[in-house]
């Protein structure tokens, strides 16, 4: 036991190593924060999907292309289901290579073995998200934050970013069913004893952004899965959200993207003002913050921005408490003010409107960090947040 978990941790790092030094997709190369003992690992996942399967579209369109089926989609939905979309979904089996991260706290500090949160990251990071290490510190470290109060984690990078694998189908493939088949996946494994050795029968699935429309997911068709669930960055009111200026990867970062490995429709923010647009609230972030996300930020495919808010649906069945953290001035989820409601709204804030996905939960309630944007954890705020996140982890694990 002591030997097996050495050595995935030691075959961990050497492929980290080598990935590194081809310079491949500019992740940070760190496993964990140094009050964690982590231990990363490749799954290899045999997944069957029901996936939306897009016609008239092209894996290496040119950016003319790409921006024209972006246009239709956000003002014509109708108009890009017939011209794009087949009218049903369709079963696809495949194996998928997912890298994930088991945390537990150093020197016996854990609480309970069994209990664990599931933590899926958004658009335009990997794992790290949840380890932002900026500066090799640990001070926005949620993991790091996690592991002080006596936490596990478990996190992964989702298909297409970091070290999971990266299929060249950015449509038919890399879209949102897939991913949630994988989410699914990752949680019954949990649970099932089969990551770090250890059954995990408390679990609290915590999102970030489109992680978040992931854990809601679940909560709505696995509920019995989840003990609750941690919203973060998330809003069932996604005004913001198409305004992205997403550009080809592989133009954009050259030095970390290519070609041969992802094709043109896998996508991040064109420059440095469009991604302050879409995930930061100056001045309350530092420029060693926003620089580590610059050079560590991974790609979406344009399946997966056309198929993200296909996920959302009513948790009818879900029984466990419901938290939701969203920025004051997130842009994509309250377009950069959360307290925008209607004023007709029995609502004081657009992220209070996610308890009409939760008829039957225990107990709904909401948070929202002042001088905060979508990136939460990337912001001065962040510590803060964090503490208040893990109250509500704390409730739920129980003393
Ligand atoms: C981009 O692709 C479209 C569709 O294939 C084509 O009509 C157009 O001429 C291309 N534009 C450029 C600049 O290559
Ligand atoms: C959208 O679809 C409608 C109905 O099919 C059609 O009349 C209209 O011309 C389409 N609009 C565009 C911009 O393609
Ligand atoms: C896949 O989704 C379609 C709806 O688009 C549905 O009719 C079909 O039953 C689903 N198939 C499976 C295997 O779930
Ligand atoms: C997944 O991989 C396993 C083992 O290599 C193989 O037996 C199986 O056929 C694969 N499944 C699919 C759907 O390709
Ligand atoms: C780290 O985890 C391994 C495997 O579970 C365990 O043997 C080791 O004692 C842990 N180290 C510390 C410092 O907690
Ligand atoms: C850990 O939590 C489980 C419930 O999830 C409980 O049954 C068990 O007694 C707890 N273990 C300890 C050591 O507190
Ligand atoms: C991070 O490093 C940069 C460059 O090495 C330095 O300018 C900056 O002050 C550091 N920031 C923090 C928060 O440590
Ligand atoms: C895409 O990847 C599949 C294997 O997953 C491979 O069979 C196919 O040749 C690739 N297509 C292109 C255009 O690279
Ligand atoms: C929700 O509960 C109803 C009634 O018990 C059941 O029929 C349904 O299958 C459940 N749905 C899910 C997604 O578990
Ligand atoms: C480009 O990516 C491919 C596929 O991931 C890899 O095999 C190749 O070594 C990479 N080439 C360079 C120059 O990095
Ligand atoms: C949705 O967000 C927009 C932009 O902030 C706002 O104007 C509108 O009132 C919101 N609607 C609801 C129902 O919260
Ligand atoms: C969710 O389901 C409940 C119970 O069926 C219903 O009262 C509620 O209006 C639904 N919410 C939404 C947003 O559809």
């Amino acid at each position: 036991m002591y030997f097996s978990s050495r050595f995935l941790c030691f075959l961990g790092l050497v492929y980290v190593a080598l990935a590194q030094s081809t310079n491949q997709a500019g992740y940070n190369p760190r496993i964990g924060p140094s009050n964690a003992n982590c231990t990363r690992q490749n799954y290899q996942l045999e997944i069957t999907s029901n996936n939306t399967v897009f016609q008239n579209v092209d894996n290496n369109a040119n950016t003319t292309y790409i921006t024209k089926l972006l246009q239709t989609f956000a003002s014509l939905p109708m108009n890009f289901s017939q011209e794009y979309e087949q009218p049903t979904k369709q079963p696809l089996s495949r194996n998928y290579s997912i890298s994930g991260t088991l945390c537990i706290p150093m020197n016996g500090q854990v609480k309970n073995t069994s209990h664990v949160q599931y933590l899926i990251h958004g658009i335009g990071f990997d794992s790290s998200y949840w380890d932002f290490a900026v500066n090799d510190t640990d001070e926005y470290s949620y993991i790091s934050a996690a592991a002080a109060a006596g936490y596990s984690t478990f996190r992964y990078d989702t298909l297409g970013t970091g070290l999971s694998e990266h299929p060249n189908d950015t449509y038919n493939v890399v879209q949102a069913s897939t991913d949630l088949a994988i989410a699914t996946k990752l949680l019954n494994m949990l649970k099932e004893g089969e990551i770090g050795g250890q059954q995990f029968n408390k679990v609290i699935g915590v999102g970030h952004s489109y992680g978040s429309v992931q854990v809601q997911a679940l909560s709505a068709t696995v509920p019995h899965m989840l003990d609750a669930v941690l919203l973060q960055g998330f809003s069932m009111n996604a005004t913001g959200l198409t305004s992205g200026a997403y550009s080809t990867a592989t133009e954009v970062f050259p030095d970390r993207f290519n070609k041969s490995g992802f094709p043109s429709t896998y996508l991040t923010t064109l420059a440095r003002q469009t991604q302050q647009l879409n995930f930061w609230f100056f001045p309350y972030y530092s420029d060693a913050a926003f620089d580590h996300n610059r050079k560590t930020e991974q790609p979406v495919t344009q399946g997966v921005l056309f198929t993200q808010m296909g996920l959302m649906q009513n948790a009818t069945n879900f029984t466990g408490p419901v938290h939701v953290v969203t920025a004051a001035n997130d842009w994509p989820f309250c377009f950069n003010d959360c307290y925008a409601v209607p004023e007709s709204s029995t609502y004081n804030s657009i992220p209070e409107y996610v308890q009409e996905l939760y008829p039957m939960t225990s107990n709904f309630s909401v948070y929202i960090p002042d001088n905060t944007g979508h990136a939460v954890n990337a912001h001065y705020s962040a510590p803060y947040v964090y503490q208040e996140m893990l109250e509500f982890v704390s409730n739920v694990f129980g003393a």
